[in-house]
């Protein structure tokens, strides 16, 4: 009897989302390009951003910035379906070869930032008009790096933060932040596909 094979990606909200079984993917890995910061595979929160934007399209999107990108889907999925432009902001270099793979897979392409986030100012946040993110408070010492970067991103007058999470306890220490400062919304969201089951929270900011 002949061994499964192993899935080569996902196919959710009008995307790909390839695992680290797809030949493009293997091909970076082939190339010796190790992310060290958990930006090693697409993160399952990312499926609860896409299917909340996919049922509650945004006004404001032209200009997205995806922080803690990762392979990015999440921003692959705005300049796919939103026609957004993206930047796919990481602190980790050796995360890009694995976007471009997904985005190429995926015929969108978006504008690379290597970044902390506590190194992204005011003026930089002024460009986008929303600012995505998933999965990016999966250390403590996240929170307040979290925490002060959507108060830069609210300030410099961007118009929507969607932070979604698995319910890491340090994404509540953001979100309490994020109520109690910007009257930030905690929505419970789960997503249930033929292959990809996620549940967790959004964090939303309505800064119009
Ligand atoms: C758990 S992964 C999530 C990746 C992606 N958002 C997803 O959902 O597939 C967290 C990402 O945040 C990035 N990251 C961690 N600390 C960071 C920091 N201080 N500034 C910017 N990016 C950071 C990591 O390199 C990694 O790619």
């Amino acid at each position: 009897m002949s061994a499964k094979k192993p899935r080569i990606a996902h196919a959710f909200a009008g995307i790909t989302m390839p695992t680290s079984s797809h030949p493009a993917i293997r091909r970076v890995k082939r190339r010796d390009v190790h992310p060290s910061i958990h930006g090693n595979k697409l993160w399952k929160s990312s499926c609860l951003l896409m299917n909340y934007l996919q049922q509650h399209p945004p006004q404001h999107c032209n200009a997205v910035i995806d922080v803690g990108c990762g392979w990015g889907i999440s921003g692959i999925w705005c300049a796919q379906n939103l026609q957004a432009d993206v930047t796919s902001v990481d602190a980790d270099p050796n995360v890009y070869p694995y976007l471009d793979a997904v985005a190429q897979l995926n015929g969108v392409t978006t504008t690379p930032l290597v970044s902390k986030f506590e190194q992204l100012s005011l003026s930089q946040l002024a460009k986008f008009d929303m600012l995505i993110a998933a999965d990016i408070c999966f250390w403590d010492e996240l929170a307040e790096p979290v925490s002060k970067l959507v108060d830069r991103a609210v300030e410099a007058g961007v118009k929507r933060i969607l932070i979604a999470d698995p319910q890491r306890a340090p994404f509540f220490v953001v979100a309490d932040h994020c109520v109690e400062a910007h009257g930030a919304e905690l929505i419970d969201w789960q997503v249930e596909s033929d292959t990809i089951k996620a549940q967790g929270a959004l964090l939303l900011i309505e800064n119009d």
